[in-house]
Order: C-alpha cells, then sequence, then structure tokens
C-alpha cells in the first residue's frame, strides 16, 4: 500500500488513481496524519503530494517530522519535496517568476527513480517557489535551465523529491516515474486488483459488524447495488436492503431490483410501496423546487419510520464514493457541495455509518460491481436522480402524465439498446412539457402532449453536449412514441448544451 499525504495539490486524487491503475493499492490521507498512524498502516511507501501554499509560510500545510524517522521511502512532489528539503535543512524561495508549463529535464547519475528512463526528457511544472540549495544528505540528479534543482535524491534514506509533476500526462515518462518509486524503491509487489479488493473489504466488514446488523438504503443505482452485494458477501443474512418504491421509478425498475436482490442474490429485501404516499404530497404542486424538496423530505420520513420499526438494526450502510468525500471538502479542499448521502438520511440517525466504497472512484465501482456477479444492466446503469420522473414530468404530477414518460421512456432506452448506443450516450430520457398541440391522427384532429427527448455525452454530469442520436435511431423512437404511447401525438430533441442549459428540465 502507498499512502499519499494531501497537502492540498490540484492533482492529488489523479495520484492515487495512476497508482492503483498500476496494481498497488493507494489512499490519499491528510498531511495531519501522525506519524504513529502510518507505522499502524504500514505503507511500503509514501508521497507527499503538491499544493499552493509556501512551506515558509506561517499557514503551510506540515506534517509529523517523525514520518521522516520511519524508515520508510517517501517521494516529494512540488510542494512535497520542497517541505523535505526544508526539513532537511535546505532552503525554499520564491522564484524570479512562476513557472508553468514544459520544460526539460536533464539527469546526472540518476536514482532508482529513473531506471530504464532517457537523461533529458520533457516534463511539467508548476510553480511559484523553488528549493535554493540542497538538504543535507541529498544529491541533485536532475536540473532544469529555469530550476537548477528540478530533482533530487537520498539513497541511504530512501528519499526523492521532484519539482515538476509526474502524475500529469504532459510529463511524458511520468508514469514510469512512479512505476519506478513503487517497484524499483518500495518493491510493490504490484498484484492489487478489485478481487483483492473484494477479499481486505470483506475482512474489513466482518471485523467491523461482529454479529451486529446492518441497514442498506437499496436505490437500484450502481453505487447502493455493489454496497449491497459487498456487505451482502461479507455477512449474508446479517444485512437487510430496504427499497422505498415512491412511484417515480421508471418502467419495469421496482420488478427488476426485487429480481436482482430478492431472487437472485437471496438477500432480504424490503420493499416499501409508498407511492401512494408520495403522489397525495405532490398533488398540485408544480413549482420544480418544492416538488424536489417534498420528495426528498418524503423519503426521510418514510425510511426513518420503517427502520425504526426494525429495532434491531446497528448500522446503515451507504454508496458514499471518494469523490464524494472530496467534493464534501477535507482538510485542504474547498467544499464544492455538500456530502450527499442515500437519499439525504438525517446525521442523527440512531445507526453507526458503514462506507465500504469510500475509497473508490465511479468506474472502480463499476469494476468492482462486475467482480461481485452483478448484471451489465446494473453495472452500466445510467445516472438517475433522487426525485426520479417526479421532476421529468414537468409541472404538476399526474398519473397521466407520469404514464407518459414511464412508458415513452422505455421506448426510448429500447432503440437506444437495439442500435448499440448504451455506452455511448451519458444519459437519456423522456420529458413531458406541460404542452399540448393539434395534430392529425388518421381522419381525426388530436389535440395531445408533445414528449422531448433529452440525451446527453458528458464525463461527470458538471458539463454535457448533446447527443448526436442518428437521424434513423430517432425516427424509430419518435414513431414508435406517437403510435405506442397513449396521448402524445409530437416528439421534440433537445439539441442545448450544458451550460447554458441543465441535463434535467427541472
Ligand atoms: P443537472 O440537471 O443538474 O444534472 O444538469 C446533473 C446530473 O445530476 C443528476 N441529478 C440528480 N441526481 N439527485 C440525484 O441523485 C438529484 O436531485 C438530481 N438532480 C439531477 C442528473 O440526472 C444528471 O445526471
Amino acid at each position: 500500500m502507498i499512502l499519499v499525504l494531501d497537502f492540498g495539490g490540484q492533482y492529488n486524487q489523479l495520484i492515487t488513481r495512476r497508482i492503483r491503475d498500476l496494481g498497488v493499492y493507494s489512499e490519499l490521507h491528510s498531511h495531519k496524519i501522525t506519524a504513529a498512524e502510518v507505522k499502524e498502516i504500514a505503507p511500503a511507501g509514501i508521497i507527499f503530494s503538491g499544493g499552493p501554499r509556501s512551506v515558509y509560510a506561517e499557514d503551510a500545510y506540515r506534517c509529523d517530522p517523525e514520518i521522516f524517522d520511519l524508515g520508510i521511502p517517501i517521494f516529494g512532489i512540488c510542494y512535497g519535496m520542497q517541505l523535505m528539503s526544508q526539513h532537511f535543512g535546505g532552503t525554499v524561495e520564491r522564484a524570479g517568476h512562476r513557472e508553468y508549463g514544459k520544460a526539460t529535464l536533464t539527469l546526472q547519475d540518476p536514482s532508482p527513480m529513473y531506471a530504464n528512463l532517457p537523461l533529458e526528457q520533457t516534463v511539467w511544472m508548476s510553480h511559484s517557489d523553488l528549493v535554493t540549495s540542497v538538504p543535507n544528505g541529498f544529491v541533485v540528479d536532475g536540473t532544469n535551465v529555469s530550476c537548477p534543482i528540478a530533482s533530487i535524491k537520498n539513497e541511504e534514506l530512501k528519499m526523492y523529491g521532484v519539482q515538476y509533476h509526474p502524475e500529469v500526462n504532459h510529463t511524458v515518462f511520468g508514469k514510469e516515474l512512479l512505476k519506478n518509486f513503487l517497484f524499483e524503491v518500495c518493491k510493490c509487489a504490484g498484484d492489487w486488483s478489485m478481487e483483492n479488493f473484494i477479499e481486505i473489504e470483506v475482512a474489513k466488514i466482518q471485523e467491523q459488524v461482529g454479529d451486529k446488523k446492518v441497514l442498506c438504503a437499496l436505490s437500484g443505482g450502481v453505487d447502493s447495488s455493489v454496497v449491497a452485494a459487498l456487505i451482502h458477501k461479507a455477512i449474508g443474512d446479517q444485512l437487510t436492503c430496504m427499497f422505498v418504491d415512491h412511484g417515480l421509478l421508471r418502467k419495469g425498475e421496482a420488478e427488476s431490483v426485487m429480481k436482482t436482490f430478492a431472487d437472485h442474490f437471496h438477500m432480504n429485501v424490503i420493499k416499501i410501496d409508498a407511492q401512494d404516499r408520495f403522489l397525495d404530497k405532490l398533488r398540485g404542486i408544480s413549482d420544480p423546487e418544492q416538488k424536489r424538496k417534498i420528495i426528498g423530505n418524503e423519503f426521510v420520513y418514510v425510511f426513518d419510520e420503517e427502520a425504526s420499526k426494525l429495532t434491531d438494526m446497528d448500522f446503515l450502510a451507504q454508496g458514499t464514493l471518494y469523490t464524494d468525500i472530496i467534493e464534501s471538502g477535507t482538510d485542504t479542499a474547498q467544499t464544492i457541495k455538500s456530502h450527499h448521502n442515500v437519499g439525504g438520511l438525517p446525521e442523527d440517525m440512531q445507526f453507526e455509518l458503514i462506507e465500504p466504497i469510500n475509497t473508490l472512484f465511479k468506474d472502480e465501482v463499476r469494476e468492482l460491481g462486475k467482480e461481485l456477479g452483478l448484471s451489465d444492466e446494473i453495472v452500466w446503469r445510467q445516472p438517475f436522480p433522487g426525485p426520479g420522473l417526479g421532476i421529468r414530468v414537468l409541472g404538476e404530477i399526474t398519473d397521466e402524465k407520469l404514464e407518459i414518460v414511464r412508458e415513452s421512456d422505455f421506448i426510448l432506452r429500447d432503440e437506444i439498446k437495439k442500435a448499440g448506443l448504451e455506452r455511448e450516450i451519458w444519459q437519456y430520457f423522456t420529458v413531458l412539457p406541460p404542452i399540448r398541440s393539434v395534430g392529425v391522427m388518421g381522419d381525426e384532429r388530436t389535440y395531445d402532449y408533445a414528449v422531448g427527448i433529452r440525451a446527453v455525452t458528458s464525463i461527470d454530469g458538471m458539463t454535457s453536449d448533446w447527443a448526436r442520436i442518428p437521424w434513423d435511431v430517432l425516427e424509430k423512437i419518435s414513431v414508435r412514441i406517437v403510435n405506442e404511447v397513449q396521448n402524445v401525438n409530437r416528439v421534440l430533441y433537445d439539441v442545448t448544451s450544458k451550460p447554458p442549459s441543465t441535463i434535467e428540465w427541472e
């Protein structure tokens, strides 16, 4: 295991990710971790990340100095190298000018960090401070015109530092440098995979839970599905899943969740049929924010009420991801959005939390899901918002309108699947705006609804472009919707990107 200490650099998540991709397990921890805690984790090596501050500033992020005495190899990147240099008596000063971009690194008698790499290479710099005198016991093994101390080594202590950023793609041999740290210096085995992640996590869950019981809110989405499957593997029947059907799910969704988890995996799944409760609360409400609030609050009431009937539950399982933790703020990163837990459940519920995938990224969760035997349908499920179809029927929600969205969405999904476009399009669904228009069917005039198709490409949902679904596929979808869905005589295609639009219409 390689420990990455977080000093606030923008690329820190990338470092852990690159290391895992090289087959070595890695976790990002706060720079506040103590030497005793590090000793307990017993990593094969430590990486000090980059960071925006100056090591000589009063509010500089520091680490427990005893970490340098643990005898564990350390690799300092940018700020990390400066901190290490300062600790060993070197000097760090403001550079004449901020250096940002490509630079040429020239090596002399390089350390094993550069095993099998050329003596001249292109690297990516991004810094305002420089190490200006070499720390005691260290030797310079790489220089650059504007940064004479660009790479340092202390072979005896197995400590190395670079001013540039090996974790970004612009550093041509960056991956090889990290690889050399892992395998030449730290002698890692490189056998980490999802399979042993499962082994490690199953053991951890068994130890944490003992003979107690765990409740998991199952939504059918990939994160909660993977958490349920993983915990079930660890503790079997000590897990109970609760699936709330709020009546705003897509066609066939509730059945498919029950089929997968209750029938196939033989899990204890309690299905709460709360459709009427939600629809009653939503009657007559057309403001999108009010609708969202009602659905969110109602979910909490229902879950709380039902969970309190299960008096012997001790833990609540959540599908929190690594990115959720990072986005909700760490010791060094600003809060981007508040931590969203399953359905926004309140903090004061009488449960201890269990979050077994909170060190994974989304694509790793998918890989884990596959490894646990979940179907492609679940593993590759497109994102689906908590408020469900409630925000796709625009304005007031009625049973008739929900049916139109449900049926048209089913046709869209079916045709996208037939056309083999499922993985290319990030998210695709239909919406029902509150408009009617005139049409003609047979010889009769109609005055019916228009259904909108929304299909986008995106990486993280923060920005998106409209998907270029081929015309002939759109034609099939349109023909089927007006023929098969009652009260629809027109189909629209949304051709706006985000921004300025959002992906959902409400
Ligand atoms: P927007 O509409 O903001 O959506 O561009 C971005 C992504 O987030 C999903 N979304 C939600 N997901 N609860 C969720 O779990 C919500 O309330 C919610 N609202 C939007 C949306 O489907 C898209 O993938």
